[in-house]
């Protein structure tokens, strides 16, 4: 597919992201050739820096972060060679005006026609500021060209300030140049539930409330705040991981076959899911990690600039429902925590079992079970029953299981390879609507309510635990449990 040429401008430039990942993803690009023969990128930042010291950088995050580790040191050099450093005060508005003879002149050297990306690797407190002074200067629209926006999570805190966000950056990009990254649906396997779904007369039929006893979406991780204490406190596990990544997962498995595979249609079905989500207080579960049991890990009220007595949650659990003819009745449970014993992303599928004849009298005999792994391993692993070898009639659970990434030579793209990918030839289809943000919100919004209002304290639970007790109970109670397959043998 031929790509326009184009200039991405990236503001953030000297932070955590670009460098662990907007770099690495461009340089990957670059390697499977990819970016096309005419582009350039602009790094914004704040702090001074000159050439030398940008190209450092790039090379370092590249050897650091790349998935790809050799490199030919002449395209890498040709690739150095299109980067270029500019330093902006994001509210000094003078410097805009520069900014733009700047990127004129860029635009000249490397032919790129105009067309412009600006990503914004910044705190959602500027994409207002610099969505602004991007319109005032004339930078943000052009006939002959395309300019497309790039933001980064979180849009917003809840419904009202996300609206207000949305209404500001509108005012200079329409919806279809606006761009709100959601890096999960750039990973392999969420790319893939569409096609395991809607590609297979073994699944499509049996998907639905008269053969699914109900699906779980785990987003576990191993990692406690990382230094990220100001940002947390105000986020949350709920608006960090619920209110985006695991939405998204709960859509991709539960909306209807979109009538074309166009970006339009694949987020009108998105948006029915998130709009038939009920939940209720009792079905979420909160926790927050204290020290590990050695006492060798911090707990999150000691982590750096976080509240000795925060009630803000690190994990969260909860059952919803989808209220439409496919679903109702079928309980979706979610969980997402920080500091858990393992880092893995799954879904799993459990069906219902026969009726309770012939070999449905052996009592442990298993449903059928499908998992969708989207990390570490990228894979689908099947759970069935079959006859036990032997002269006994007994019967046991068995699986297939194909792991995409655990062959010798395979390396999967980085989610940020694929979405920059995608902005790059305006594709939008795995970014997130305003309407879907909007209905996430207004999901999410209850919760935070409930919270907020509630006099008991946050539940701790210890560092490298699967959290708090109640998160079981939100299972037991209802005859089940957490599943987990990955260290499941295979017959
Ligand atoms: C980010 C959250 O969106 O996703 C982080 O802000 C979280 O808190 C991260 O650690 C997890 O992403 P991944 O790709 O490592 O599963």
């Amino acid at each position: 597919m031929r790509i326009d040429p184009f200039s991405l401008v990236i503001f953030g430039a000297t932070g955590d992201l670009t460098q662990r990942k907007l770099y690495p993803a461009l340089y990957n690009l670059c390697r499977e050739n990819l970016l096309p023969e005419n582009y350039s990128v602009v790094a914004i930042g704040r702090r001074e820096k000159s050439q030398e010291q940008l190209e450092a950088d790039i090379r370092n995050a590249v050897k650091q972060f790349s998935r790809e580790n050799h490199h030919d040191e002449a395209q890498f050099g040709e690739f150095l060679s299109r980067f270029s450093y500019y330093q902006l005060e994001f509210n000094d508005s003078q410097g805009y005006s520069r900014l733009k003879t700047y990127l004129e002149e860029q635009e000249e050297i490397w032919h790129t026609e105009g067309n412009r990306i600006f990503f914004l690797a910044v705190a959602p407190e500027y994409f207002p500021v610099i969505s602004d002074e991007l319109h005032n200067h004339g930078m943000a629209t052009n006939e002959r060209s395309w300019q497309r926006l790039v933001v980064e999570k979180p849009f917003g805190q809840n419904l009202p300030s996300a609206i207000a966000l949305n209404n500001d950056v509108r005012k200079t990009f329409a919806e279809e140049n606006i761009y709100r990254i959601d890096h999960y649906l750039g990973k392999e396997m969420a790319q893939n539930i569409m096609v395991i779904r809607f590609a297979n007369t073994l699944f499509e039929p049996l998907w639905n409330n008269r053969y699914i006893d109900h699906v779980q979406i785990s987003l576990a991780e191993t990692i406690g705040v990382e230094g990220r204490g100001p940002y947390y406190e105000q986020a949350g596990a709920l608006r960090d991981m619920v209110q985006n990544h695991a939405l998204q997962l709960l859509t991709l498995i539960a909306m209807e076959p979109p009538v074309s595979l166009d970006t339009e249609s694949v987020r009108d079905e998105k948006v029915k899911v998130l709009r038939s989500l009920k939940i209720r207080e009792q079905d979420v579960v909160r926790g927050q990690y204290g020290p590990d049991r050695e006492g060798k890990l911090l707990g999150y009220r000691q982590e750096d600039r976080v509240s000795p007595q925060s009630q803000t949650e690190t994990f969260v659990a909860l059952k919803t429902t989808i209220h439409n003819f496919r679903w109702a009745g079928v309980p979706f449970y979610l969980r997402t925590g920080k500091r858990l014993p393992q880092k893995y992303t799954e879904i799993v599928i459990s069906f219902k079992s026969l009726p309770g004849v012939l070999y449905f009298e052996q009592e442990d005999l298993g449903p059928n079970v499908l998992v969708i792994r989207l990390q570490p391993d990228e894979g689908i692993y099947l759970q069935f029953n079959a006859k036990r070898p032997g002269t006994h009639s007994l019967i046991q659970p068995v699986s297939m299981d194909f792991c995409q990434n655990c062959h010798n030579g395979f390396n999967s793209p980085e989610a940020y390879e694929r979405l920059l990918y995608d902005v790059m030839r305006g594709d939008s289809t795995l970014f997130t609507r305003w309407d879907e943000v909007e209905y996430s919100w207004k999901f999410v919004d209850q919760i935070a309510q409930w919270w907020d209002t509630t006099t008991e304290p946050i539940p701790i639970y210890p560092s490298q635990t699967w959290g708090p007790r109640a998160s079981a109970e939100l299972l037991k109670k209802e005859g089940r449990d957490w599943l987990r397959f990955m260290e499941t043998e295979v017959f």
